[in-house]
């Protein structure tokens, strides 16, 4: 079994979504002993605070499955300038009630992949500025923006050779930093 188990978090729900390939892809450059799994988001209720003392069965999965994990991955898309909702509402859901998050001290990277020149740079600096109010230690660097071009992926769904060595030195320093801050 691995023994650092991965939760990751695609900022999308779109069947075809690109970070979903990018969070597929980014997972086969990992060492053996990493695994990673997407959590499911698109079935979580809106967050409302009223509900904080009897939360939705999907709301106790996605926290189980946060706090059952070493470390963190978020693949997230940019919608108008910023995370999508879906994943706000995740982040929101899995940090309440208040004192019961489980997001902190959980190591995490960032990356994700758009349509635009700016390959969701503005999503992901709101998304450290989150992380770092809930306490989660982010890889800096390398930052891995990434604009959707033909290539990025090969027909098997792996990364292209173009992007290959910087995503893999991206790799090599997350699971450093998995190593290092894991409980
Ligand atoms: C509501 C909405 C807002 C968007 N805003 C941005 C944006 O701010 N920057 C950008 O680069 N692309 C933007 N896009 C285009 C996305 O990059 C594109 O839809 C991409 O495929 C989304 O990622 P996904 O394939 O993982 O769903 C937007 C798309 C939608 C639907």
């Amino acid at each position: 079994m691995s023994q650092y188990q991965i939760a990751v978090v695609v900022g999308s729900l779109r069947k075809d979504s690109i970070n979903r390939k990018l969070a597929n892809a980014i997972a086969k450059l990992a060492p053996p002993d990493f695994s990673f799994k997407q959590v499911q988001i698109g079935d979580l209720p809106l967050y409302n605070q009223d509900d904080d003392a009897s939360p939705a069965e999907s709301v106790k999965r996605l926290k189980g499955e946060i706090a059952a994990s070493q470390g963190l991955l978020f693949v997230t898309a940019e919608y108008n300038r910023s995370i999508p909702g879906v994943l706000k509402n995740a982040i929101d859901h899995a940090s309440r009630p208040y004192g019961q998050s489980v997001w902190a001290g959980k190591p995490a990277g960032v990356m994700g992949v758009s349509v635009g020149a700016t390959g969701t740079s503005m999503a992901q600096q709101h998304l450290r500025n989150v992380l770092a109010y809930l306490d989660v230690p982010t890889v800096g660097q390398p930052e891995i923006f990434i604009q959707a071009k033909e290539g990025l992926f090969d027909d098997a769904g792996n990364i292209g050779a173009d992007s290959r060595k910087f995503l893999q030195k991206w790799m090599d320093r997350y699971v450093a930093w998995v190593k290092k801050h894991a409980a």
